[in-house]
């Protein structure tokens, strides 16, 4: 899988599709995710699990202790977590919240959501002045990731702020958007934008 695809309610993923490399996190203690998965342990992508583990040891010199809780999500299980929301919340706050089946980067194995420990107590209850989630926003594009639905962009992204959702996109690309402070929506339309106006230009070879 293309590790910089855009995932989101208009760039779906196939109801069958689950990646092909999928390896169980072995740090949650918390089985949090007892239900989706046996061993009751999230679940990422191989390919982007070094990154994470050089992200945890770097952050655990700075006494920071980050843990990946919910990881990779089958469509089916995101079809069970957006009923639960909309039983909850109801459809209008449930959109604002989850993503549709298809639509959630977690169904990729490319997104995790963040949990920590701090003085041995595990915590999911993550907000955006967690000493943990500062570390992450300055630092997580140096391993290769992005804080995927950052606060203002709440109308870019369709999302609120989620301060525990990293997603992986490598290294060169994680780098530009902490850079130029932009989400992968705003990428992709300047892609775009780019493409148009090099369409435009009149074609020399014909
Ligand atoms: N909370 C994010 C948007 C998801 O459900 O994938
Ligand atoms: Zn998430």
């Amino acid at each position: 899988m293309d590790f910089t695809i855009l995932i989101n309610k208009e760039n779906l993923l196939a109801s069958s599709f689950v990646p092909t490399d999928l390896i169980t996190t072995d740090d949650n203690e918390n089985n949090f995710h007892n239900y989706a998965d046996p061993n009751g342990k999230p679940m990422i992508s191989e390919y982007i699990y070094p990154f994470f583990l050089k992200m945890q040891e770097e952050a655990s010199l700075n006494g920071i202790y980050i843990i990946v809780d919910s990881g990779y999500r089958s469509y089916q299980y995101q079809q069970v977590i957006w009923d639960n929301s909309v039983a909850k919340r109801g459809i209008e706050e449930t959109k604002k919240l989850v993503a549709p089946p298809g639509s959630s980067e977690h169904q990729s194995g490319l997104a995790f959501d963040i949990a920590y420990m701090r003085n041995g107590v595990y915590s999911d209850n993550v907000k955006s002045d967690d000493i943990e989630i500062k570390w992450l926003i300055n630092n997580a594009h140096r391993f290769g990731f992005i804080l995927r639905y950052p606060k203002g962009k709440e109308n870019i992204t369709g999302y609120k702020f989620e301060p525990w959702h990293y997603r992986f996109v490598g290294l060169e690309l994680a780098a530009l958007l902490h850079q130029e402070e932009i989400t992968l929506e705003e990428y992709y339309e300047r892609i775009k934008s780019e493409n148009n106006a090099y369409g435009n230009k009149p074609n020399c070879l014909e």
